[in-house]
């Protein structure tokens, strides 16, 4: 397992709950009629086709990402608003959020990504769910997954105070990703004329912020030192 991914599960106190996590991040498949879908590594695997997090790592970067606002969030309902929540099934629940979407993905020649045929008869929510189930996870902590993408995009709204934290820390992170990526799309293209192939998060914030700073003739700078640097 990722390092920083063990880091984060070990935070989970219940034993139970932290075993079957672990046991499922894993072994992160799903069997059909004695077919068994493995799909991309979790630490190759992007966690989107183009909007957000849609390159090598990115699966584990919105992972990691999404826990840590989630528990911001933990933090602020618990010290400013003096509600309860149960921390254990926030971080369960960020962590299998998109546990399945590895399986949805092929990786193209040029880098890019495409749906997997799995994915073209079941989405990785429905996946996640029924795995879920099938393993004998606790039904609230398969409620914050059944839920995450809020009740307009998903079978249904959060009807819990942790359902509706890993909601929006999942919106927060993917539209924060996703935001930046389409910024430094745009800026490459219009500095250069050729839009860049973003392959980190990394050259995505470089490549904004280099606008902030030194404007257009920063961005075209960025862009030539981003390619430089692949051909090294
Ligand atoms: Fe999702
Ligand atoms: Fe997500």
């Amino acid at each position: 397992m990722d390092p920083r991914l063990k880091k984060i599960v070990e935070k989970i106190r219940d034993k139970s709950l932290r075993e079957k996590v672990s046991s499922l991040i894993e072994n992160p498949l799903v069997e059909i009629e004695g077919k068994v879908y493995t799909g991309l590594p979790l630490n190759r695997s992007p966690a989107g086709l183009s909007r957000h997090h849609s390159y090598p790592g990115g699966f584990l970067e919105h992972t990691i990402a999404s826990t840590e606002i989630a528990l911001t969030l933990c933090k602020v309902i618990e010290k400013i608003y003096h509600g309860k929540i149960d921390r254990d099934l926030v971080i369960a629940g960020m962590v299998l959020h998109d546990i399945f979407k590895p399986l949805t993905y092929e990786e193209e020649k040029n880098g890019t990504y495409t749906a997997t045929p799995l994915a073209e008869r079941l989405d990785h929510l429905t996946l996640a769910v029924s795995e879920l189930i099938r393993r004998g996870f606790p039904l609230n902590l398969i409620h914050i997954v059944c839920a995450h993408h809020g009740g307009a995009a998903g079978p249904i709204w959060p009807r819990t105070i942790e359902a509706l934290v890993c909601h929006l820390a999942d919106v927060t992170d993917s539209r924060l990703n996703g935001e930046v990526l389409r910024a430094a799309r745009y800026l490459s293209r219009t500095a250069t004329g050729e839009e860049l192939h973003i392959s980190t998060s990394k050259e995505a914030f470089e490549i904004v912020h280099s606008k902030v700073i030194e404007g257009w003739d920063g961005v075209r700078k960025t862009v030539e030192k981003i390619i430089k640097d692949r051909l090294a």
